[in-house]
């Protein structure tokens, strides 16, 4: 049988996309684990062609036999099938393309939700359950519904009562706007895609941290734009390297989170935002900010917040959610642009979808309407979630090196000696889906970090820790299988 190959990989790229650098060289676990984390966290599509075995020995200057087990593992696992016409192709286990069952539960590519039993927990995703405000606003929103419902439903920019509540919240965060610059989307996500399809064209540079928000660059890719990452090392943005980059490149975008960065909960501090904004404005850059984690301050009072990107560049798009601020469930998003880009996304915007759900748009206005008291609450259970996890991580794993981020939902975690696809592989063996550094990176590197989300209840983030720490411990004996190789980055 001869497969339908949707994509195919170069071994250049899968050694990138793999994070592993000119001088590592894995063992065949570490690259089977490697790349069965890959095509789990959704960085390798199922029916994506692999290099052929020869093509990867070369590029990852490893023997033939390693690339030849770990491609056997694969097979096995379900994640690889091989056939004389199509190569090596990714699968997913239990999907069709296989018919071996996975050693997972539910792998389907991104893990999102703990299985019913509880044998598998997912600590993969930095978000939160409902905040209690949820119910409430809810109730209020269906009682608002009537007055819509003799209209067609279709509001292409957003609802104005929406448009209008987050129109009035950047005028008080110090950037004066009106509503006819907002655009509401289907989170900030959506939001991220209409942007690049109305601002950038196919081939163009797309600047982003690296680590950055894994998503946003697989976005990029999938946009058929080039991801460029300049690297974000101990919370600093680099304005030199970041300078001479865009100079060389000349990047059409450059997507920023400077609100407490998502891996690492880095805030951009007022002279660096005027100072970025100046040098993407030298080479017609824009900027646009990710501003998804911006009301989850922990440590520092709002007021006293930096001020938004797009007052420092007045070319700036800000990108702005409900998802972690209120609920993810609620799907709405939002840009904020100036109003000749505003108009342009509305043009643009019918290629790509007709607006965002009515209803969950009502719930946010109700959420805005009492945003202080609702974010009260939600900022108490995220101070209390970082401290349950800085505890827990000094008492059962003290020789890692959590972050303290000021704000945002997750630690990024230095760790000892291991590398991190390694413990992510380990972990997922015992029941504990992780998500590896090197996804948050744009090109090598991400082995020596876990982002480690503190935005669960406590009882989970109990068991994730027992869970991580006996994968942990269990790295110092060798694998029941093979001889345990790290990949060193
Ligand atoms: C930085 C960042 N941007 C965007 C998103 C996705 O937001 P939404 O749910 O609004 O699409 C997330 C969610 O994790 C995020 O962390």
């Amino acid at each position: 049988m001869v497969y339908v190959i949707v994509a195919t990989v170069t071994a250049a790229r899968l050694r990138e996309l793999l994070g592993l650098s000119a001088s590592d060289t894995p063992g065949y676990r570490a690259l089977a684990d490697a790349v069965r984390l890959l095509v789990a966290e959704g960085g390798l599509a199922p029916r994506t062609r692999l290099p052929s075995e020869r093509e990867l020995t070369g590029a990852l200057a490893v023997s033939r036999t390693t690339v030849t087990r770990a491609y056997a593992e694969l097979r096995d696992a379900g994640y690889l099938v091989s056939r004389r016409g199509s190569g090596s192709v990714v699968s997913l286990p239990g999907s069709g393309l296989t018919t071996r069952v996975s050693p997972v539960p539910e792998a389907l590519g991104v893990h999102l939700d703990d299985s019913p039993d509880g044998s598998v927990l997912a600590w993969t995703i930095a978000s939160s359950r409902a905040v209690p405000g949820v119910g409430r606003a809810s109730a209020l929103a269906v009682q608002a519904l009537p007055a819509y419902l003799a209209q067609s439903g279709y509001h292409l920019a957003g609802v104005p009562a929406l448009r209008e509540a987050l129109a009035r919240r950047y005028t008080e965060r110090g950037l004066p706007t009106d509503p006819d610059q907002v655009v509401v989307t289907a989170g900030a996500q959506a939001a991220w895609t209409l942007l690049m399809r109305s601002l950038a064209r196919p081939g163009d540079r797309v600047l982003l941290d690296s680590p950055t928000y894994p998503n946003a660059a697989d976005g990029v890719r999938l946009g058929g734009l080039r991801p460029l990452g300049v690297p974000l090392d101990g919370g600093r943005w680099d304005l030199e390297a970041l300078g001479s980059t865009v100079a060389s490149a000349r990047p059409a975008l450059a997507y920023l989170l400077p609100d407490f960065h998502n891996p690492t909960g880095a805030l951009m501090d007022d002279e660096t935002r005027s100072r970025l904004g100046a040098l993407l404005g030298r080479s017609g850059t824009t900027a646009v900010v990710d501003e998804t984690m911006v009301d989850l301050s922990l440590d520092v009072e709002e007021g006293t917040m930096p001020l938004p990107f797009g007052a420092h560049d007045r070319t700036a798009v800000l990108v702005g959610s409900a998802s972690k601020s209120f609920w993810g469930g609620l799907r709405i998003g939002w840009v904020r642009a100036p109003h000749d880009v505003a108009r342009l996304l509305l043009q643009r915007r019918s290629g790509t979808d007709l607006g965002a759900s009515l209803l969950d748009q009502l719930v946010v206005s109700e959420l805005l309407a009492d945003r202080d008291a609702v974010l009260v609450e939600q900022r108490d259970t995220l101070r209390a979630g970082r401290a349950h996890l800085l505890d827990l991580l000094a008492t059962h794993l003290p020789d890692w090196e959590p972050s303290r981020p000021a704000g945002g939902m997750a630690l990024w975690t230095r760790l000892p000696g291991r590398g991190s696809t390694q413990v992510v592989a380990a972990a997922e063996r015992g029941g504990l889906l992780l998500t590896s550094g090197p996804r948050f990176f744009v090109g090598p590197g991400g082995e020596q970090h876990l982002r480690l989300p503190y935005s669960r209840t406590p009882e989970h983030l109990d068991e994730a820790v027992r869970r991580l720490t006996r994968a942990w411990h269990a790295l110092d004996r060798p694998a029941p299988t093979s001889r345990a190789i790290s990949l060193t980055a």
